[in-house]
């Protein structure tokens, strides 16, 4: 049983597990996806968990919002415009003070970490906006990822070329010149270049074709397939719906709707709300 296998994006991609996971001490990992099978509940790799908090001196945006992803899983969290999506993955990454609520990383409560401190304890986030520095190349790009790594940076990028081969051939032109497919493929590589233990992604494919957001979609199971668990917000319901092994709808910063995608797919209220019926 693999559900995220049997949609129209399953089986897809490369096999070629190219980002190396650092947990693995150097081996490449490619575990199988769990599909629909309910993970242990009891140890998520990355949770948010009661979130409640606003902007500044603002309201609540964030009312007891709870989001984790799972060792090998994609998390996905929908939801309607200003639902709180980028403001819970802000949230989780550091960037909006909890009022309530934790968060934790592979077993270690990161509640009271700063962001930097987050992509140190392998966090990697690519924001909605302003995901690249739009006047240095592709190169330097990857290379201001890989700010807080100490060691020979070459090899991860190489595997981010590998990845997207597109932006090997660009490395060298303004990031800012790239197509919006491939701007955000900059925005990923860079935070892949930290060899991450996790990655958030916010709206990747805010923007893009269809056919662009398919090749999207297909690197980001990619990259999951080498063991890294992604929790991704997405505005393209139903197909994030179809890759997701678990699946948030957030409505008015809370939870509404919880389950695998196939679950959320199914789900009568889930199709009539939020995907056209
Ligand atoms: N920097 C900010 N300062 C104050 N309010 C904000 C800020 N960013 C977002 N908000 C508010 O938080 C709510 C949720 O926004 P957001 O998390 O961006 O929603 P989504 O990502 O689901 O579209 C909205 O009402 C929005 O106006
Ligand atoms: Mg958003």
């Amino acid at each position: 049983m693999s559900g995220a296998n049997d949609g129209p994006y399953g089986g897809r991609g490369v096999r070629d597990a190219s980002i190396v996971n650092p947990r693995a001490g150097g081996e490449l990992v490619t575990p199988e996806r769990s599909g629909d099978a309910t993970p242990a509940e009891g140890a998520p790799f990355l949770a948010g968990r009661g979130m409640t908090g606003g902007y500044g001196k603002g309201p609540d945006i964030l009312h007891d919002c709870t989001i984790s992803v799972n060792p090998g899983q994609i998390a996905v969290i929908v939801g309607p415009n200003g639902a709180g999506k980028s403001t819970a993955m802000k949230a989780i990454f550091g960037m909006l003070p909890l009022r309530e609520g934790s968060v934790v990383l592979d077993g270690q409560d990161i509640t009271a970490l700063s962001p930097q401190d987050r992509v140190k304890a392998g966090m990697g986030f690519v924001p909605q906006t302003n995901n690249i520095f739009a006047s240095m190349s592709v190169e330097e790009n990857l290379e201001m990822g890989a700010f807080i790594r100490q060691d020979d940076i070459r090899p991860t990028m190489e595997q981010v070329y590998d990845l997207f081969p597109i932006l090997r051939e660009k490395r060298h032109q303004h990031a800012g010149e790239l197509s919006g497919g491939q701007r955000q493929q900059v925005a990923v590589g860079r935070a892949l270049m930290t060899k991450p233990k996790v990655l958030m992604l916010d709206e990747p494919t805010a923007g893009v074709s269809p056919i662009v957001m398919d090749e999207l979609f297909d690197r980001i199971i990619e990259v999951s397939r080498t063991g890294i668990p992604i929790l991704m917000v997405e505005q393209n319901a139903r197909q994030a719906l179809e890759i997701a092994d678990r699946a948030y709808v957030l409505v008015q910063g809370a939870n509404a709707h919880t389950g695998s995608g196939r679950e959320l797919l199914a789900d009568p209220e889930v199709r009539r709300s939020f995907l056209g019926g």
